[in-house]
């Protein structure tokens, strides 16, 4: 069977080809727009959607040399995300799925990322932990099977990649700032500046601190000190991000006698994060798993994969069951 899926939860208009579990094509037109606002604008990111999806999906099918009426089942992002932009994608996923009269799939954002395992090998064997680390969440998952996934410690504040983006903004970088203060990161020293530990018990995470103790420590410095000293700051920053994620996912292990250890979401791309988790890998003895980079941030393959195992299990969505989608908070 034929899937196309799409993603559009944020910012990145995606849509992927499968035949059964096996990718064909996977097409994402990223939207520049938002670097100038310095974070994603909901408005103009559903208006770049509109503007854009017709298109990608012509280049996935074309890519795949699949055509329309081949297609027997309809994957969209249903939420988590931007309400805005959610209903670009699930308006024309649903009108094409009514047009062809196929099976329409809607699949939750978190979930397909963590599917992202399931795109290319070495796939995880159940069950295993995924740390999936986004610009809007922060969770640790156990997952037991495709269907069977649950939240064991998430964040109180902001998510990782938020953390990574605002303290971008002190320092003046670009949105998103993410995959600059990972580059920055590497030509600096961590242990210049000592930002504060991240502090919340048991398995949930908070950035919001550390967001202003960061901002303090910039705020002290002149134009000149802070762009001296910005991989320093990067580095440091990174670290200690890095290392309130790494010393939750070990006591999660530690918690549930899980060894598979996988990570997911746009922050898994983060070169420090994949580094460190090798590093703890073998003092811990784990397996880890962490998805090429381009399934790392928000690609509609994922939803592809995440949709294909779906319809494995008799799941099959009915174009009136289509829910009610709800924003996430900014
Ligand atoms: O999963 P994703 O593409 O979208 C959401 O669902 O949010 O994640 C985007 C987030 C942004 O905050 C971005 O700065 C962060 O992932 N990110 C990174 C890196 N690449 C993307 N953060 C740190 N290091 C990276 N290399
Ligand atoms: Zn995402």
């Amino acid at each position: 069977m034929y899937i196309l899926a799409i993603e559009t939860s944020c910012d990145d208009t995606g849509a992927a080809v499968f035949a059964d579990g096996t990718l064909l094509s996977n097409v994402n037109a990223g939207q520049l727009i938002h670097s100038e606002w310095g974070g994603v604008v909901p408005e103009l990111a559903s208006r770049a959607h509109q503007a854009t999806l017709q298109k990608v999906v012509a280049k996935a099918l074309g890519e795949a040399k699949v055509a329309k009426d081949q297609l027997g089942l309809v994957a969209y992002t249903q939420g988590p995300g931007l309400l805005g932009s959610l209903l670009v994608g699930q308006s024309f996923a649903k009108g094409l799925a009514m047009a062809l009269d196929v099976p329409l799939l809607g699949v939750n954002h978190m979930q397909a990322h963590v599917m992202a395992h399931f795109i290319e090998a070495p796939m995880p064997k159940y069950p295993f932990l995924c740390l999936t680390v986004s610009g809007g969440h922060t969770q640790i998952v156990v997952v037991r099977a495709a269907d069977d996934m649950e939240t064991i410690g998430e964040t109180r504040d902001d998510a990782a990649g938020e953390a990574f983006d605002k303290c971008g903004k002190i320092l003046g970088l670009p949105y998103p700032a993410g995959p600059i203060i990972d580059a920055r990161a590497q030509l600096g020293d961590a242990s210049k500046y000592k930002l504060p530990k991240p502090a919340m018990e048991g398995l949930d995470f908070s950035f919001s601190g550390l967001k202003t103790a960061f901002l303090y420590m910039v705020q002290k410095m002149d134009d000149a000190t802070k762009t001296a000293e910005t991989n320093n700051l990067c580095a440091s920053l990174q670290r200690t991000i890095v290392n309130a994620l790494l010393e939750k996912v070990a006591l999660a292990a530690e918690q549930t006698g899980i060894r598979q250890i996988a990570i997911a979401g746009g922050v898994s791309a983060n070169s420090g994060l994949r580094q460190a988790l090798r590093e703890m890998a073998i003092m811990k003895g784990w397996e880890t798993y962490a998805p090429s980079m381009a399934y790392c941030t928000d690609n509609a393959a994922m939803v592809g994969i995440a949709a294909y195992y779906m319809a494995q299990k008799g799941q099959r969505g009915h174009l009136a069951d289509v829910p009610f989608v709800r924003n996430r908070p900014l």
